[in-house]
């Protein structure tokens, strides 16, 4: 199926929910966490296995996707509190909400298929619309203001870094050179000074804008920014035998992950030879998945968006 024939609000297929779940191993009576509710899947299987008497505190910084998910979970109004927020400003939020450490966190990182599928949001290269990108549209900055404002060293190291794209210098000149004509604004008006500079050149079999797109939306959301001290603060909430299960999408996110749960597991997470390793090795966790799991076969031949899925998880001691 194409992108515009689907329609986002169909989006709410929850990636790994059963093994997430299985993790979690949500009880009745206990508080949970969903950091990144969007339209609400994980969140409604958790609502369903902590009743009676459970809570559940579910935040995400797009309110749309929070408007969506309030109405499909109402039938669980009393157990939920649903929060518009940085999901970095849980530690405040559990300070305030919970009464007590909280039996499990459940963050499932990045962007939606909702929010990707939405030609509004300006998330697609195939949209000719303004190019925004922002999980959270009260957010000042757009794609488009980074785009034209950026320096170009400064944009070629994003595009290289976030969006692992060998050719990210060449693409950037080229965007500098655009932008000294007139702005660039929209989706497709990028993908095209994209296609046009390195088009013929090996890609793997994506769209040449691809990787840059993907480089974008992590630089203007901040994606990767502080995400390893989160985690050990939203750690830090645990109670003992508490469990955080993390769902990554790409190999970026997936090391900070796994760095921060070794960290906590009081494992190494130095590249130096083991006898010169400083490693402080404080074991406050175990590592349930020392290695992530990944979709089975049937979630990937039903749901392909579940293709680059790594599910880490890790239970305080
Ligand atoms: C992969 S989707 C989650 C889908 C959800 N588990 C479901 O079942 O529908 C990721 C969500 O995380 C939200 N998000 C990403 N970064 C966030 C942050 N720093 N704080 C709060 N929400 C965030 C996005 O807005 C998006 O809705």
């Amino acid at each position: 199926m194409t992108e515009h024939l689907r329609n986002p609000d169909d989006e709410h297929i929850p990636v790994m929910a059963k093994e997430a779940l299985d993790l979690l191993q949500c009880k009745p009576g206990g508080i949970y966490v969903d950091a990144t509710v969007g339209l609400g899947g994980h969140s409604l299987a958790i609502l369903e296995r902590i009743q009676p008497g459970g809570q559940l505190i579910g935040i995400d910084r797009d309110k749309e996707s929070l408007e969506k998910a309030q109405s499909r979970l109402k039938p669980y109004a009393g157990s939920l509190r649903l929060l518009h927020d940085n999901y970095k400003n849980l530690p405040l939020i559990l300070n305030n909400l919970a009464s007590r450490p909280v039996d499990g966190i459940l963050i499932d990182l990045g962007v939606s298929s909702y929010q990707l599928l939405s030609p509004e949001r300006g998330f697609s290269f195939q949209s000719d619309v303004l190019l925004d990108m922002r999980m959270d549209r009260t957010q000042q900055w757009t794609a488009a203001d980074l785009i034209n404002n950026m320096p170009e060293s400064e944009l070629a190291d994003i595009i290289y870094r976030y969006g692992e794209e060998r050719l990210s210098r060449r693409i950037a000149a080229a965007i500098v050179q655009e932008r000294s004509k007139a702005p660039v604004t929209r989706c497709r008006q990028l993908a095209e000074i994209i296609s046009r500079t390195i088009k013929g050149r090996s890609n793997q079999g994506i769209h040449p804008a691809t990787r840059t797109f993907q480089a974008l939306r992590i630089a203007v959301n901040e994606e990767l920014q502080g995400l390893e001290e989160f985690l050990s603060e939203a750690f830090s909430f645990l109670k003992p035998g508490g469990r955080i299960v993390v769902i990554a999408f790409h190999s970026l996110e997936d090391r900070i992950v796994k760095r921060a749960f070794r960290r906590l597991a009081g494992q190494c997470v130095c590249d130096a030879p083991p006898e010169l390793c400083l490693c402080p090795r404080q074991t406050l966790a175990s590592l349930l998945t020392p290695r992530p799991m990944t979709p089975g076969p049937e979630e990937l031949a039903a749901n392909p968006r579940a293709r680059s899925a790594r599910l880490r998880a890790l239970e305080r001691i």
